[in-house]
């Protein structure tokens, strides 16, 4: 059996997993790290001390669960951007140290690959397809031809749908993070109580803009004064609708234009039961099938790094150990 070890640590989750082509998913954890939450927003520094912590600890977890030493793997994947540059050089540097001690091959693996390919993790994902990715610092369609060849069809000119669930939730005094938050107190508000601007809907590109939706919100509940409960979950049902029906429209759209019939979700904000109810009825109607990982591998984690992994090294791509980081950059094809 080929076993790929998987490591995650980009931004504030420190993340190792151990994936088999055969069986998927073999030993999975994740330490989500809670110190930001009374900041309302990740601490870049606090997020990597506590990756230093908390990595060696998780991997030597998962080995264990997983009944396996390092002579039976066959290569290690690690996230080497974008995200927080000192939370991806633990991870990397990590690594490295395991590659070069085991003589192990090495895959630097883009984060929003990782997203992707978590739609690949419990059975083959079938291409070609459009895949959106929707997490807290992205928002993009892509045309998948097939894992390696990505088309950017469009994304956000401003905020991510992640970062816009982020920011409402902090305006109405929910709690970190906003986007599960919001969802919450959505299911007990009016989605019709406001009427929120669905912006760049009649441009013809498939990209995206949420900094409007922010500001709307923002002078919305200035002009609402003391809110109560009600009201809140109103504007919390509201925002969501908005943000939901502006990622719908333009993922029709991509699905028209590239005539797919294969559709993917995937990054944190696949999590939210209203965009996967939402998505299913409008990208069905469009006359494409459309599906998402598991909630655990929607949001930040390694088990889609090592599926990843496994898609590289299979492949014979692999890194050298002058590997570095990057905090930004655009998904490129490799294959
Ligand atoms: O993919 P991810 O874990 O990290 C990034 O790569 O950014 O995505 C995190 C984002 C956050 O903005 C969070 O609020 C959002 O995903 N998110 C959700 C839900 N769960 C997580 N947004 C809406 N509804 C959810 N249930
Ligand atoms: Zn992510």
């Amino acid at each position: 059996m080929q076993l790929y070890l998987g490591i995650e640590t980009s931004c504030d989750d420190t993340s190792c997993a151990i994936y088999s082509p055969e069986r998927g998913i073999v030993a999975y954890r994740t330490a989500s790290q809670l110190d930001h939450a009374k900041y309302g927003g990740v601490v870049p520094e606090i997020a990597s001390r506590t990756h230093m912590k908390t990595l060696l600890p998780l991997y030597e977890t998962v080995m264990e669960e997983a009944g396996i030493g390092l002579g039976d793997l066959a290569g290690i994947g690690v996230t080497n951007g974008p995200g927080l540059t000192g939370s991806l050089l633990v991870g990397l540097s990590f690594a490295k140290a395991v590659a070069y001690g085991s003589g192990l091959p090495l895959a630097g693996i883009h984060h929003i690959e990782g997203h992707i390919l978590a739609n690949a993790i419990d059975q083959p994902m079938e291409t070609p397809a459009v895949v959106l990715v929707v997490s807290g610092g992205h928002t993009q369609l892509f045309n998948v031809e097939r894992p390696g060849r990505y088309e950017l069809l469009g994304g956000t000119r401003d905020d991510a749908a992640g970062e816009a669930f982020d920011k409402i939730g902090k305006i109405l005094g929910l709690p970190y993070p906003g986007g599960p938050s919001i969802e919450k107190a959505a299911r007990e508000g009016d989605a019709a109580a406001f009427k929120f601007p669905r912006a760049m809907r009649s441009s013809g590109e498939c990209d995206f803009s949420f900094s409007g939706l922010k500001t709307a919100v923002r002078l919305k509940v200035e002009e609402l004064g003391e809110m109560s409960e009600r009201t809140v979950v109103d504007v919390a049902a509201s925002a969501q609708e908005a943000i939901v029906d502006a990622l719908a429209l333009k993922s029709v759209m991509a699905v028209e234009r590239t005539k797919t019939s294969r559709f993917y979700i995937a990054g944190g904000v696949a999590a939210n039961g209203r965009l996967r109810e939402v998505m299913t009825e409008r990208i069905g109607g469009a006359g494409a099938v459309v599906s998402w990982p598991p909630i655990e591998y929607c949001t930040d984690n390694a088990a889609m790094i090592a599926c990843a992994a496994w898609h590289h090294l299979s492949a014979g791509r692999n890194d050298g150990l002058d590997l570095n980081t990057f905090p930004r950059g655009e998904l490129k094809s490799w294959s």
